[in-house]
């Protein structure tokens, strides 16, 4: 009896782990069936952001090459919308969390719009360096600053961030705000001192850009934003990575 049970036990494993392996085969097989079609995919996106940054770069004469970096740079769809609105809404003052190929293409929009400044927030020694070397090589020294700003620790409503210094970010009315940074791997919520922190200074009208906001952190972060400050409209913009767009309507609180 008990050798019986032991055989039906045993031969019930062995089922077990057929169907598991013949489970883990279909999937193998469909991960090769879908395999055609998502590189067709990813070679449709990667072609549309190549087309996307040669478009930005005709259209900013930005003909000496571009700092950009594949695992660090904003996606060209971000810039994009970035670079559009600095050339409609010609912002005076634009304030930047992170530096790069943002910074150069907003300092080289302020060019073209004959006004308006970056200042952008750098915790990298190295990349505060090359920036301002790539500001340097295309003469838009005077358009923008890039500020070394180590990330320092903050606490707000109860929680702990390391954000960037704000001691030599000069106190002017900001109109435009490009938040890319810090990364998302140092902490969770990792953009979310930007609003806490600048916006008070933010002019009414103002308008803040977050890149990488597809990501569920950010959309948690924008959902706190949101019901700290009410007086933001969020649009959110299917761009690749994502894009969460808040104008401030200071007004907006008041009337509600
Ligand atoms: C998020 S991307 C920003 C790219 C930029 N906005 C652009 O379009 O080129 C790079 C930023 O990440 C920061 N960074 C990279 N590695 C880091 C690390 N291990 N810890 C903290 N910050 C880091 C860099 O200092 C830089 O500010």
């Amino acid at each position: 009896m008990l050798f019986q049970a032991a055989v039906i036990v045993l031969l019930l494993l062995i089922a077990a782990l057929l169907l598991v392996q013949l489970r883990r085969g279909r999937q193998h097989d469909q991960a090769i069936a879908d395999l055609p079609g998502n590189i067709e995919a990813g070679t449709r996106r990667l072609f549309a952001q190549i087309e996307a940054y040669l478009s930005l770069r005709d259209r900013l004469g930005l003909r000496q090459g571009l700092p950009y970096s594949h695992n660090w740079s904003a996606a060209a769809d971000f810039l994009k919308l970035i670079v559009e609105h600095a050339l409609v809404a010609k912002p005076a003052t634009i304030v930047e969390c992170s530096s790069g190929l943002t910074t150069l293409m907003l300092a080289r929009c302020c060019e073209m719009n004959g006004r308006g400044e970056v200042f952008s927030l750098e915790n990298g020694a190295e990349y505060a360096a090359g920036t301002r070397a790539e500001i340097a090589r295309y003469g838009l020294e005077d358009r923008a600053t890039v500020i070394d700003a180590p990330l320092t620790s903050r606490t707000l409503a109860g929680q702990e961030y390391r954000w960037y210094a704000l001691d030599d970010l000069p106190d002017r009315s900001i109109d435009m705000l490009v938040i890319d940074g810090p990364p998302g791997f140092i902490q969770r919520h990792s953009r979310y001192p930007a609003l806490p922190l600048l916006f008070d200074r933010l002019a009414d009208g103002g308008v803040v850009y977050l890149d990488d906001a597809a990501r569920p952190d950010e959309r948690e972060l924008v959902a706190m934003w949101l019901a700290q400050f009410p007086a933001f409209e969020h649009e959110y913009v299917g761009t690749e990575r994502g894009c969460s767009i808040l104008r401030l309507r200071r007004n907006r609180t008041r009337a509600a």
